[in-house]
Order: C-alpha cells, then structure tokens, then sequence
C-alpha cells in the first residue's frame, strides 16, 4: 500500500495511517511517501516494512554502514544529522506532553555531539557459537559485525583483536584507552558538554550536593570545589571503589540503594536546624526513579533537583509526580548516541517556594 509518513516515533519509526489505525514503518522520513507492505496486525496499529521510496525526503541521505538495517544498533543513518536533531527534540516535547502532562515543556535546544561517527568510546559485542557481534534488528539472532563505524577506531582495533582470538560465547565490553570497568559515558565530548551543563544550570548553589547513582563519580567529581560536602550513593562496589580513588575532604561514597539511603541523607541535610542550599543530581538507569525515591524527593524538597535521564518516556512519568512540588525550569536534550535512537535529556527543577520575609516555605 502507498503511505504519507508524518512524523518518527521516539524509537525511530515512521509513522502513518491507514484503514483507521496508525502504520510504523522502520527507515523512513516524515513528509515521504512510500509503498510499503503490512508485515504484522495489532488490535491498535500495524507494522509495515518498507518497500519502495516514491517520494524521498531532502533529508535522505546514503547511510555510512554496511550492517545498517540489519543491526539492531542504529536507526537513523538514512537521514540527515540536523533533521535527526529536529526529529529527536520533537519526539521528547511530544512524551513530555503525552505521558508527562507538560502543556508546554520548558525544552532548550539540543546539544548536538560534535562527532555523528566514531565517538563511542565503549561497545558490547556478543559471542555464540563463532559469530561474534550484536544482535540483529528487532530478534535475538546474532549479527557477524567486522567493525563500527559509530564506534572509535580504538575500540574497533579491540574488535578485531577480539575476533582473531577465536573467542568463547559471551559478552564482551570493549573500551579506549584505560576506560575502567564500571559505568562511563559512552560519548565524550558530549559527556563533557553534560558536565558543563549540569554545572551551569546549578548557578551559585553551595552547600550539600547529594548524587544519587553516582556510579564512579562523573558528576560529583566535578562539583566537589563549589559544594561544602558532596555525598555519592551507588550499589555497585567497584564504581564506588573507583570514586573513593580520589576523594577530597567533603566527598564521600557510599555503597548502597539510592531507594533505601536518600530518604536519610536528605532528611539529615534538610533538617530544620540546618537550612540551607542542598542540590541533587539523579542519573537512574533507563526504568526511571521508583516511587519510594520520587516520595522522598517530593516530601524533603532539596533546593534544586537535577534529573539526568536515559529515558525520555520514564522522565516524563516521574515528572508527571515531581511537578506538583517542584517547578520545571528546563529540560535539554542530548545527543550522546548519534544515529540511534537513544536520546539523553536533562531536566531542572526547583524546589517550589513561597517567599515571604526570607523565609522559605515549601510548597505542598
Ligand atoms: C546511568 S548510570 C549513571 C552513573 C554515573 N552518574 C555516571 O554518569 O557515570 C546508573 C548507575 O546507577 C546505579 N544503580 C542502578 N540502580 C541503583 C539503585 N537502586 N541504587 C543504587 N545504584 C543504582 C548503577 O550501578 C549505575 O552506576
């Protein structure tokens, strides 16, 4: 059947609409017109693939990799990088509308990685039975994979290595240079733009810094000079053995679950006795933040509350929670994972208060 492709789905499927339902279509462009073919019925919707091009978008570009289509890795090698910028930055607004119930979400413009190929700076490749790469689009088939071309020359060096060693079945976590083993950002020069935004967007604001999920420390390391104490919670051990590699007096780590420590870490900083400024940064893993975590946010209130997220749809969930308690003063996105569909936002709340006399009053 012939369709108008109207808009890309976060995930990076097309998006049309025929006998009453909406068609996601992989590897199109919004405003082209295709043929396509029904591959799967739903109640709801349908999925199609994509036969022939008839009208093609200006923003269709040759994609770089061999592999792509049929890799599960990325999705937007066939379009243009400004338009996959454009494309993402729509596709948050609309699940901060959607599921986040934000009229009008406070975005900010995308900060772009400077790189489009080549910046990953870790990949996980996957071993079974001789095929030695990732997982095949949409199955849990593997796909014989010689080299990456969104990863760093380095880490392919590795690849190749790894393939001429005739490895056994398993997973295998490549990385440049002296990367440790625990949880980094996979992109660096947006890492670095991260950190600079993340500084930035705290202003003036000293006193306890509490980063929950701190993993190795990413984000407390860079704050320690400007807070009075910096208090880092993560559950993985070697993560917290590499923060506490270098501490400063004000630092410390601890080895635990953010949804049993933060409530008492909070509620000691926040006290009556000992007003004052206390920020927390909270970088969770793609599920979001559990609703014990985003209850004691909501009932300790820290002055300014800094949510890195992975995970557009499970931001706008919680924001959905924190909004009541906090106002929204930004969220930006960024592009830590060109060619993919991953989006990485930001997001800055602030407590909400009621100024009278100096005095702060939270806001229930
Ligand atoms: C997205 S990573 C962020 C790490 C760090 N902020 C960084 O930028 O390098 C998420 C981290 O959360 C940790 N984590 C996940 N669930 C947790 C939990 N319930 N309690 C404590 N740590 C958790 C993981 O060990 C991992 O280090």
């Amino acid at each position: 059947m012939q369709l108008q492709i109207t808009d890309v789905a976060f995930g990076g499927k097309g998006v049309a609409r025929a006998n009453g339902k909406a068609v996601f279509v992989p590897y199109v462009i919004d405003e082209e017109t295709i043929s396509a073919s029904i591959t799967r019925e739903h109640k709801k919707f349908l999925e199609a693939d994509l036969e022939n091009i008839v009208t093609a978008s200006p923003h269709r570009i040759e994609p770089r990799c061999p592999y792509f289509g049929r890799c599960g890795g990325c999705v937007y090698q066939h379009i243009d990088y400004e338009h996959q910028l454009a494309l993402k930055w729509r596709q948050v607004k609309e699940t901060l509308r959607r599921i986040g119930g934000l009229k009008e979400p406070p975005m900010r413009p995308f900060i772009p990685s400077p790189i489009e190929y080549e910046y990953r700076n870790r990949i996980t490749v996957h071993v079974r039975d001789g095929v030695v790469g990732f997982f095949r689009r949409e199955s849990n088939k593997l796909l014989d994979i010689e080299r990456c071309p969104i990863a760093l020359n380095e880490v392919n060096a590795q690849l190749v290595e790894l393939r001429e060693s005739r490895p056994r079945d398993g997973h295998y976590t490549l990385r440049a240079g002296a990367a440790q083993r625990v949880f980094t950002q996979a992109n660096d020069a947006v890492a670095a733009a991260m950190l600079d935004l993340v500084d930035s967007l705290l202003g003036s604001a000293t006193g306890t810094l509490i980063d929950a999920y701190c993993g190795a420390g990413f984000f407390s390391k860079r704050l320690r000079g400007r807070f009075e104490k910096v208090i880092g919670i993560d559950w993985d051990q070697h993560a917290i053995a590499v923060a506490r590699e270098d501490t400063n007096e004000n630092e410390t780590y601890i080895v635990a679950d953010v949804e049993a420590e933060l409530g008492a870490r909070l509620r000691s900083i926040i006290s009556p006795s000992r007003e004052g400024q206390s920020a927390v940064v909270v970088d969770p893993p793609a599920t979001g933040l559990g609703k014990m975590i985003l209850e004691t946010l909501i009932e300790q209130q820290p002055t300014q509350l800094i949510y890195v997220s992975c995970n557009p749809a499970t931001l706008a969930r919680d924001l959905a929670r924190l909004k009541n308690s906090f106002s929204i003063d930004s969220i930006t996105p960024l592009d830590m994972f060109p060619q993919t569909a991953e989006i990485e936002c930001v997001a800055h709340l602030k407590m909400k208060t009621v100024c009278d006399d100096g005095e702060r009053t939270k806001v229930r």
